[in-house]
């Protein structure tokens, strides 16, 4: 059955509603007169609802970037699993950029999606498009990233964001017995993106777990800075993480005066941190890189010490969430905490309804657990429980 293209039907709404609405059309004949009532008839018979009886059921997954690692991992497995249910997969990676993003969820709507699983660019950039996708009875998961400003939204799943800032955080507290140090340390932060709301979650969960340290004096970045913005780090680059971080051993940190840890939000900034420490450290001491993903580039700079942490988020257990949620939406149901009572998942998983307000709505959400990676748990967390593997020269490498 021929599909009337969401984006035309909203154009088409709107000059009829503009063209009537402000009386610009000379009353002549009684057509005439019709027409704007004719156009709306025309384009509502023309609009067939593709996301229901075409017997098609397809699924939009829309990604943020391939640069960065996860998200390929992410993708992966939300198709194989969607695809594995029957469901017709479009993924998409929007190469960090918010209009390619905009672009490929329209496409995916004027393609017949009846469920959307979005990881936002910039978290509040998608309000029109999902306003559309609404119109057209698409369901819209918001994953791992909360979609801002959009009450377009049904569900959001994730992990337990703030507890990631926060095992980074303690991580260095220990690390550093800070609760009884006599003496001044030091530490600098790398946060994230500050698009990605996520960012805010993992900034102030770091910032809460250290607040004492930091306020007593025992703790201090000797760069004066530790606000969100100026802390951030655009689209997550290594290359800005580098950058910056290289400006700040050079201006605060010449021979003699230690650093003692670097927070980093995530594993992409945390290896920009270690080449700059390499390239402009003049000290020797061991400075802690902390870190978030587990990466496989970063896991090689755990085990070899350069990077001393890192919070692993089990992706398979995220698109598990993910895909069972879709699959009941698509039957018309409107899942709870029964999503997860009535499950044989093996791990941790909270139904929340009041934490996530994304400034239209307070959106009913799924989160997981972050697990703390060392040196000491590397080995269980990672590759006894087959996340990685090490092929016959030893490299790692992502199990399917
Ligand atoms: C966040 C995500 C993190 C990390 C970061 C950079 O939104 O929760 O796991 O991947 O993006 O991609």
């Amino acid at each position: 059955m021929k599909k009337a293209k969401a984006g035309t039907l909203t154009i088409l709404l709107l000059t009829t509603f503009l063209l009537s609405g402000c009386g610009l059309t000379p009353k002549t004949s009684q057509d005439e007169v019709n027409a704007p009532q004719n156009a709306i008839n025309k384009a509502a018979s023309e609009y067939v609802d593709t996301h229901s009886d075409d017997g098609r059921i397809v699924v939009g997954i829309s990604m943020p970037d391939r640069l960065l690692e996860r998200w390929n991992k992410d993708g992966s497995y939300l198709r194989a699993q969607f695809e594995k249910s029957g469901c017709e997969v479009l993924l998409r990676f929007a190469n960090n950029l918010i209009d390619t993003q905009e672009n490929d969820i329209r496409d995916m709507i004027n393609e017949g999606a009846d469920l959307l699983v979005v990881t936002a660019v910039d978290c509040s950039a998608l309000s029109d498009v999902l306003t559309e996708a609404h119109a057209a009875n698409v369901k819209i998961i918001a994953y791992d990233r909360l979609i801002m400003e959009s009450d377009a939204v049904d569900y959001y799943v994730s992990f337990d964001n703030y507890k990631v800032g926060q095992l980074q955080a303690e991580y260095i507290i220990n690390t550093l017995h800070l609760p009884t140090a006599q003496s001044e340390r030091h530490i600098e932060f790398v946060t994230g993106d500050p698009v990605d709301n996520n960012s805010r979650y993992f900034y102030n969960g770091a910032m809460n777990t250290l607040l004492p340290y930091l306020s007593s004096g025992i703790l201090v970045p000797l760069s004066g800075q530790s606000g969100f913005y100026e802390t951030s780090t655009a689209q997550w680059s290594t290359d800005l993480a580098q950058q910056r971080l290289q400006i700040i051993l050079n201006s605060y940190y010449p021979e003699g005066t230690d650093l003692d840890a670097v927070l980093c939000a995530n594993d992409s900034t945390a290896l920009g941190a270690v080449r700059a420490l390499s390239s402009d450290y003049a000290q020797k001491n061991k400075v802690l890189v902390t870190g978030q993903d587990a990466d496989i580039a970063n896991i090689y700079s755990i085990i070899e010490g350069t990077q001393s942490m890192t919070v692993f988020k089990a992706l398979r257990q995220e698109s598990v969430v993910t895909v069972s949620l879709g699959l009941s939406l698509l039957e018309g149901n409107t899942p709870a905490s029964d999503l997860i009572t009535s499950s044989d998942w093996d791990f941790s998983c909270s139904y929340n309804t009041t934490d996530y307000d994304n400034g239209s709505k307070t959106v009913p959400s799924y989160l997981l657990e972050p697990i703390s990676i060392t040196q000491s748990n590397l080995e269980a967390e990672l590759f006894d429980t087959g996340y990685y593997r090490r092929n016959s020269a030893g490299l790692i490498y992502a199990a399917k």
